[in-house]
Parts: C-alpha cells; structure tokens; sequence
C-alpha cells in the first residue's frame, strides 16, 4: 500500500481519538518551494505535494511564478482536481496570504531567481520551505550558498529535497545527503526519482496523484513519503 494511501492527521485535534473542541480555528500552514536555480524540480514538487496533501487536507496552491507553469498544469482538467488553485504575482496579496485564506495548507510555487520582488514578499509569510534539486555536484554547490545566505537567516524550517534522482543510480544521491550532513543542513531522507512519469503527467494536466501510467506508483510514492515527513516535522 502506498506511505498516503493511508493519510496521517495533518492536525492531530482533527483526528484524535477522544475529539477536543480548537477553541480557535486550525493555523493555516504555509508551505513554500524554492530555488533560485530554474528547472530543478519546484513546480513539480509544488503541484505534487498539493496533490498528496489534497487527500487528507483543503489545500490551496499558489503559483507566483509568472511563467504560470503551475497554472499551466493544474488549469486544463480543473474538475477533477482535489485542490484549488490561484495565480499570485501581486506582491501585495502574497503578503496577506494568511489572513485571506483559510485552507488548512498552502503550497506557494516560486519562480526561479532570488532577487525578485516575489520572492522578497514570499519568505516573510511562510511556515515552511522545501528546497528541490537535483542530486549533482554543481546543483548542490548553488544551493547550498542560498541556503547559507538567505534560508538560514530567515529562521524558517526548511529542507533540501533531492530531486529527479536516477533511480537506478542512487549514490549520488546519497552522496548529496552526506554533504550536507555534514554542512549541518538539513535534507528529507526520501528522494523524488527521476520518471518520465513526472513529464507526462504534467503534459496530460494532472497531478502524479491522478495521473495513470508507468511508474506512476512509484513516482506518487516518492512525493508521499516528503508530505510524510513534513507532517512529522510539524508534530514534532
Ligand atoms: N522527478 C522528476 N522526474 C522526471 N522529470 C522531472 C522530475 N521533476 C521535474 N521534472 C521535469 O523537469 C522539468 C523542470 O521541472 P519543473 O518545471 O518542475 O522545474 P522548475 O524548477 O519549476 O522550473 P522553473 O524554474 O523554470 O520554474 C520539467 O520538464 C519536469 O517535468
Ligand atoms: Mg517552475
């Protein structure tokens, strides 16, 4: 069975054996996906961890790309998605994300480069953020500058999510995990693996949740597992 087959509580009270009345309504979570390098993986990661999350929670994914590729994907078999979606290049309504919505989480798709304007109104509002990239040396060595001068003085958690591995090369990929490790930085121990499941899933308009083909299992497995620890940092 797949790790969301069976989703876990996002909010504990919600699912709680003996049911507590929230004396206030549940914190929306904010959950955002950047790199500053383009192509590493954030849409993807950002349209699949809403996808996942969708199953257990009322999601709201953000794109503030202004490529709109999220927007792209997620727009052209909007009945069938489990999540709702909102274009957000006004800096402005970025900022008051959390007062305008009351999803239980929102998903915040970035757009490549770190001096935008988007990016500087994004940061501020979020609980959360997922790091994507690819496995190889060069990739690494970028991100690990971003997180050292702009993740690890915002304070927010964060992670390094490996992604578009070479399933049938895992060293890599492991080896990226033991760098940063060492450089005390912290990385999910699931790795999202490179299928072209993940390209045509994107092409055909639906999530990896949704989409049905080859390897599509395994590749909704991989972003199962990230959500999994997500939650587990958030109980924690
Ligand atoms: N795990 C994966 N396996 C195979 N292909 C992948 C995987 N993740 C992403 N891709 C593909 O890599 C390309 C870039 O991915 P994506 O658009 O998610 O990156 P991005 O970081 O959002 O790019 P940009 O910076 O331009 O917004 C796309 O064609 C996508 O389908
Ligand atoms: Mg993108």
């Amino acid at each position: 069975m797949l790790p969301c087959a069976n989703p876990s509580p996002f909010f504990s009270w919600q699912f709680s054996a003996v049911p507590k009345l929230p004396s206030q309504p549940p914190k929306t979570k904010i959950v955002a996906v950047l790199n500053g390098k383009g192509g590493v993986g954030k849409t993807t990661t950002a349209v699949n961890l809403a996808a996942v999350y969708a199953e257990s929670s009322q999601v709201l994914l953000i794109d503030t790309d202004p490529q709109g590729s999220a927007t792209w994907w997620t727009q052209r078999k909007t009945n069938s998605l489990k999540f709702q979606v909102q274009s957000g290049t006004n800096v402005q309504k970025i900022k008051d994300l959390r007062t305008a919505n009351q999803q239980n989480l929102i998903v915040v798709d970035t757009p490549p480069g770190l001096e935008s304007e988007i990016l500087q109104a994004v940061i501020p509002v979020v609980d959360y953020l997922v790091l994507p990239t690819p496995p190889a040396p060069m990739e690494i060595a970028v991100l690990i500058e971003t997180v050292r001068t702009l993740v690890k003085p915002s304070g927010i958690a964060h992670r390094v999510l490996l992604t578009r591995v070479d399933p049938r090369s895992l060293r890599e990929a492991l080896d990226a995990q033991n760098t940063l490790m060492e450089l005390g930085i912290p990385a999910f121990h699931a790795f999202v693996r490179s299928y072209k499941a993940h390209e045509r899933s994107a092409l055909e308009g639906q999530p990896i949740t949704q989409w049905k083909g080859k390897y599509s299992k395994e590749a909704k497995a991989d972003y199962c597992r990230v959500v999994d620890e997500i939650k587990r940092d958030w109980e924690s």
